[in-house]
């Protein structure tokens, strides 16, 4: 069982570097740019934070998958998608799909060519939506992690 052992590390580790990012970039860097606290363009100052931090969700996201998909075949838990009793299993897949589509569809796609228009002409507007979008990953994660960690150990609300 050791692969699984690894599996999960891996699995858990990604998950550390990707929400801990999330968390950081929500609570700290979007306050800091909606202040100009980084200087006066703010897409500027937002890009030069995010360009570096997209790479590492981009893997973290590709080990979350990869691992998660690992252990759900290698364990056999593919009944768990029939049982509201796992609404974890399902919240892992929904929060990883919409990460997913956020860092290669939404990320490359709209926000340099259209989010970076709308940050110009209306930059508050622009970058309180950016947070709350933010916030939304943000809280629908913590909820599928706790939901994870207390339902792996057999923990359930139903
Ligand atoms: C960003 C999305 C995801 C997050 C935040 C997440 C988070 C977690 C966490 C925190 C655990 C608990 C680890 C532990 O306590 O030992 C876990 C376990 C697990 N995850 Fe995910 N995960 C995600 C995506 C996925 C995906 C896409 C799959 C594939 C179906 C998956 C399959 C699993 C499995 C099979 C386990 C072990 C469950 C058990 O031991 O009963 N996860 N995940």
């Amino acid at each position: 069982m050791n692969d699984i052992i690894v599996a999960r590390a891996l699995h858990v580790l990604a998950v550390v570097i990707l929400i801990g990012g999330v968390s950081m970039a929500t609570t700290v860097v979007l306050p800091a740019v909606r202040r100009r606290a980084l200087g006066e363009n703010q897409f500027q100052a937002f890009q030069a934070i995010e360009h570096r931090f997209v790479w590492q969700a981009r893997t973290a996201i590709i080990v979350v998958g990869l691992t998660g998909l690992y252990m759900t075949a290698r364990l056999e838990l593919w009944d768990r998608f029939r049982s509201v009793d796992f609404w974890w299993m399902h919240a892992m897949v929904c929060v990883w799909l919409l990460f997913t589509l956020f860092l290669f569809v939404a990320e490359p796609f709209v926000l340099h060519r259209h989010f970076r228009t709308w940050a110009a002409a209306r930059p508050d507007v622009a970058f309180a939506w950016l947070q709350r979008a933010h916030w939304v990953l943000l809280i629908l994660s913590v909820i599928t992690i706790f939901g994870a960690v207390a339902g792996s150990q057999g923990w359930s609300v139903f």
